[in-house]
């Protein structure tokens, strides 16, 4: 009995010895001092221990068992600061290491110029609304002085969800729906997405608009002219002329496009102005009297003038971009040149 006592202890200390982590070490203590246990195997066979010996024998297991306890309580607040230790390591973050500097993005050209003529129009009294993108044949053409077979449905390239329903050509539909809600006066200004079968350095088939439409008594072309001249210096410089060329929309009558002095040269002629000198930024005219009429407007009583200029175009202009994709593809080293 004592040699296996002995045993016992020498198997004890020495896989003690080994333990590296907390798991093992219960799983050993459980194969000495668990229920199934190597000494507590020992406890029970003092059954068969002759019973004048017992009392020597039990002392023995005794101290064995408490010299177990002792060592594997001293085993287990070892190995509880080794791993806590290791986790320490483990978790360790250099503080004064340099940090990883963050991308500051900015806004697109498009949406600075979209807010600026928003502040620009605003100032002058224009409410801004936002019509739908998919509109109904009514609102897009019908209403427009464009009826079902009229020449100027070709004059762009409409794209078709249904018969009934194309996606918005001009932002002008949203003339219709502010004379159908709203009693002269009126003073609107309705920024949104155009979309038109066109494609090329200067033309993308999706594009954003700015309409404006103003209607009351006595609105005169002097007054679309002034307004724009207004604009005009705004956006571009105080030095810029405006004029007004005859153009053609059904659904103005008279109809122009303004042009503006060439900003970059002063009027001299260049490569931006085309030698030229002016610059077409936009197309306007007064409320032709049939969309009047459409809307319940009584055009013997109110006049009116619209516009509607193109987003993008105004800002290749402004900022000097020769092709409108670079618009669209949101290359960080093409809109880092832009800031607030
Ligand atoms: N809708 C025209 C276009 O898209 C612009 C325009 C708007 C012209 C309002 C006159 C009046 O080209």
């Amino acid at each position: 009995m004592q040699q296996k006592i002995d045993e016992l202890r020498a198997q004890m200390n020495d896989s003690l010895a080994k333990v590296r982590d907390s798991k093992a070490l219960y799983e050993l203590k459980m194969q000495f001092l668990g229920r199934a246990g190597a000494i507590t195997a020992l406890l029970k066979s003092m059954r068969d221990v002759p019973a004048e010996e017992r009392p020597e024998v039990g002392k023995k297991i005794n101290e064995l068992r408490n010299e177990a306890e002792t060592k594997f309580e001293a085993a287990e607040e070892e190995i509880k600061q080794i791993e806590l230790q290791r986790r320490y390591e483990k978790e360790k973050i250099d503080v004064t290491a340099p940090g990883r500097s963050a991308q500051v993005g900015g806004v697109h050209p498009n949406t600075l110029v979209k807010n600026e003529l928003i502040d620009i129009f605003a100032g002058m009294g224009f409410e801004i609304f936002e019509g739908p993108e998919i509109e109904n044949d009514y609102y897009n053409f019908t209403a427009l002085n464009t009826p079902k077979d009229h020449p100027a449905r070709d004059m762009q390239d409409t794209f078709y969800l249904s018969e009934e329903y194309p996606l918005r050509t001009p932002t002008s539909a949203g003339q219709i729906r502010a004379m159908e809600n709203t009693k002269p006066p009126i003073k609107t200004l309705r920024p949104g997405t155009v979309f038109r079968s066109d494609d090329d350095a200067t033309h993308s088939p999706m594009f954003s608009q700015m309409e404006g439409l103003v209607v009351d008594k006595g609105i005169t072309l002097c007054d679309l002219q002034g307004s724009l001249e207004v604009f005009a210096k705004k956006i571009f410089s105080d030095n810029v002329k405006t004029r007004l060329r005859p153009s053609y929309f059904p659904f103005t009558e008279p109809s122009v496009e303004v042009d503006v002095s060439c900003f970059e040269c002063g009027g001299k002629g260049c490569r931006l102005c085309k030698g030229t000198g002016w610059i077409e930024v936009l197309g306007a005219g007064m409320v032709n009297r049939r969309v009047l009429e459409n809307c319940g407007i009584d055009p013997d009583e109110y006049t009116g003038f619209a516009f509607g200029m193109g987003i993008e175009r105004i800002a290749m202009l402004k900022y000097g971009i020769n092709n409108m994709k670079m618009l669209f593809e949101n290359d960080v080293r093409f809109l880092k040149q832009f800031k607030d």
